[in-house]
């Protein structure tokens, strides 16, 4: 079958290749899963992989099959699997359990070990094939209805892992009644975590670089949030204005933001790190002042990783409940689709130098 990959180490390697195709027999114990794959988003990470910044190839090969937010239809089910049917659309998660306690009671994104194994990005291929093969532990069904948008899932779980999490640690005041929150970037993962965050009620203030007109400030404003372009208002501003938060989500892929949002939570509030930040930048801080309020104000910032079945079905909910409350807002995310395999270079190109691209996609 047909898949693409890079050679991990090696920039700009992205190429299309054919591999063998997997079977259901390739997990033990009649429990693999054949999922024949209809689309597969591509991130950031890819561009990464690609530019030969992150990623490692499984154990005896040098190459990666790349792909990691996928959404396909389950062909084949071996003759010890329930959970899942023929027909089924399904999306797989993307980290496998390593070694550590964590890993070993379903929890295996909290693992402990240093390796940690993640679909088509570290050391496990992807999705970006004709076919995979898995685990029904690691296959999310997805209702029909959200099949339009089900390829937005894997990111719609790392918006809802950070949010549930954030909830799971403010259990520690007893009584918790955010009202404000902000998101910090309006790329794909900044509008699903300001759907999510509007799902539960919050007021939500929308932070992007770009001015208007811009889609990505529209589609904040149709779930009832408020954009702020960061470039007119700075952060610490529009906060004096609408904030201090009771919960901010940073979703900018910037690690300098990480500290100014820092200074604009609201006492007993969490601030929820999400960016993977592979460079090296340094920068000075308001160090005293930070802890100071940290300190006085009983203030968590926590990481968070993406993501075990559970963030998966809640996001599978989250994103179907949109359907009903915010219709059509869920499909205008799925910017840019490129179509066949064969045509992956357009997918890398998109993330190199697209122009208005919210999510780029590969129909296969
Ligand atoms: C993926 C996550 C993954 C993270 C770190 C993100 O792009 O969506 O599943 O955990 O990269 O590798
Ligand atoms: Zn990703």
């Amino acid at each position: 079958m047909k898949a693409v990959a890079v050679i991990p180490g090696q920039k700009n390697s992205v190429h299309l290749r054919d591999v063998p195709k997997p079977s259901i027999d390739d997990i033990p114990g009649g429990r693999g899963v054949l999922v024949k794959v209809l689309r597969v988003g591509v991130d950031g990470t890819d561009r990464e992989i690609n530019n030969a910044e992150y990623g490692a190839p499984p154990a005896g090969d040098d190459f990666l099959i790349i792909g990691h937010e996928s959404f396909g239809i389950v062909e084949q089910v071996g003759a010890n699997v329930h959970e899942v049917k023929p027909g089924d659309f399904v999306v797989a998660t993307v980290r496998r359990p390593g070694g550590s306690l964590y890993d070993r009671i379903g929890q295996y994104d909290m693992t402990t070990d240093d390796v940690y194994y993640e679909r088509g990005i570290n050391l496990r291929h992807g999705y970006l094939a004709e076919y995979y093969v898995d685990e029904p532990e690691y296959i999310v069904r997805v209702p029909k209805s959200c099949s339009e948008v089900g390829v937005l899932l894997e990111p719609m779980s790392v918006a809802e892992k950070g949010i549930v999490q954030a909830f799971e640690i403010q259990r520690r005041l007893k009584v918790w009644r955010p009202r404000r929150a902000a998101v910090l970037g309006s790329g794909t993962l900044g509008l699903l975590a300001t759907m999510a965050l509007r799902l539960r009620g919050l007021d939500v203030v929308t932070f992007g670089r770009t001015p208007r007109p811009y889609v990505n400030a529209d589609l904040a404003e149709e779930v009832g949030a408020h954009y702020i372009n960061t470039a007119e208002q700075s952060l610490t501003d529009a906060s004096k204005e609408l904030g201090p938060f009771d919960i901010m989500f940073e979703a900018t892929g910037s690690s300098a933001v990480v500290f100014e949002a820092a200074e604009n939570l609201a006492k007993n509030g969490i601030l929820i790190l999400s960016s993977v930040t592979g460079g090296g930048k340094k920068l000075e801080i308001s160090a005293d002042k930070i802890n100071l309020d940290f300190v006085l104000g009983n203030k968590v910032m926590f990481g968070t990783v993406n993501a075990n079945r559970d963030y998966f079905e809640i996001g599978a909910r989250d994103l179907t409940q949109s359907l009903a409350d915010y219709p059509g807002w869920a499909k205008k995310l799925l910017t840019h689709p490129v179509n066949g395999l064969e045509n992956f270079a357009q997918a890398i190109d998109l993330l190199n130098n697209g122009k208005g691209v919210i999510k780029a996609f590969v129909n296969i």
